[in-house]
């Protein structure tokens, strides 16, 4: 049985139309994000960046909740205020990625498996006495030719169930996020596929492992061409392809679904997710919305450039997607 406390937080990240600020990059993923602009890789380059995000006036109109990472979150504005506080006085609910990264499948030359069960347990009350009260873990599934293999999808979809009990267990929200990478030259049709197994084997390990499911929200990718494919499938059509997948195989119990925006150009994340929630929306059993990184960052990162003189020109450049994408979270583009 989960507390109530766990469902008001799991209801709140997607109350009114708004969505989640994925800003829980790694290391390596923020300092190659960094490295492609030229900006300097430093502790404190992350510092400042971080505090341009959490300190974004009006953010909270249309952010519900922020997903930090273990360096963000026992951070500080340069007035020394945690960012943890920043977020909840604006009424923002702090989360935290915990899990420690994709590594090579044992077995599966192909694939990768996402690690950090071991030791879970005290990393996520130390999390939730911090403040935070969300989770995310993500795996994720490549396609090729002959993969993904039912032993990756399944070691995947296991090792979310384990970390999404765990986190019910201490009061944190699991944002469980299994993702079908873009990269490859698949079909739309091939990425549906491999999706709806997927999230198949998630929900039937969800269940096994005694998970609530009014107390997660599901953070999955959209219905998608690869990256490489010659194929440029129309927004209704992903749009049509991603709510069927998710019709298909989510039970309507789960408390709400954001989107990964997963490499796709911010505007067409957009687009996509407003279709969804024009052309469905009313029909659905659960909430559509975001939880973007790139697709919420990446023009604000581009504009601030490491310059403090920047900074103003990029927190409008963040608000504006993240306007842009509660609308679309109401289906009102
Ligand atoms: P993207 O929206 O950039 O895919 O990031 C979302 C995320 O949280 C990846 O784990």
């Amino acid at each position: 049985m989960i507390s109530e406390q766990l469902i008001r937080t799991a209801k709140s990240l997607m109350d009114g139309h708004k969505g989640l600020l994925a800003m829980d990059e790694s290391f390596g993923t923020c300092n190659k994000r960094f490295a492609a602009l030229g900006i300097p890789q430093t502790v404190e380059m992350r510092r400042k960046y971080r505090e341009l995000l959490v300190t974004t006036p009006q953010l909270n109109e249309g952010i519900s909740g922020a997903i930090l990472f273990d360096e963000t979150i026992r951070q500080q504005t340069a007035d020394g205020t945690p960012f943890i506080k920043v977020l909840t006085d604006a009424g923002i609910i702090p989360g935290i990625k915990v899990d420690l990264g994709a590594k090579q499948l044992a077995g599966f030359p192909e694939e990768k498996v996402t690690e950090g069960l071991d030791g879970l347990r005290s990393r996520l009350v130390e999390y939730s006495e911090m403040g935070a009260r969300f989770a995310k873990w993500r795996a994720v599934i490549t396609i090729g030719d002959r993969i993904p293999s039912e032993g990756c999808i399944e070691a995947n979809a296991h090792s979310l169930a384990r970390y999404a009990a765990m986190c019910q267990e201490v009061g944190l929200v699991p944002i469980v996020e299994p993702e079908v990478l873009m990269n490859g030259g698949h079909s739309l049709l091939r990425c549906m596929t491999v999706t709806s197994r997927l999230l198949q084997v998630v929900f039937e390990q969800l269940y096994k492992q005694r998970v609530s499911l009014e107390g997660i929200l599901l953070k999955p990718n959209m219905i998608l061409p690869g990256l490489e494919a010659m194929f440029n499938d129309p927004v209704a059509v992903v749009a049509e392809a991603t709510v069927k997948c998710l019709l298909d195989v989510v039970p309507d119990t789960v408390a709400g679904i954001a989107f990964l925006s997963g490499g796709q150009p911010a505007e067409l994340a957009s687009a996509r997710l407003n279709a969804m929630n024009r052309d469905y929306g009313s029909d659905l059993p659960w909430n559509l919305s975001f939880s973007f990184g790139r697709a919420l960052q990446q023009p604000a990162l581009e504009i601030w450039d490491g310059k403090d003189l920047n900074i103003v020109a990029a927190q409008q450049a963040l608000l504006h997607r993240v306007k842009c994408n509660s609308l679309a979270s109401a289906g009102l583009i």
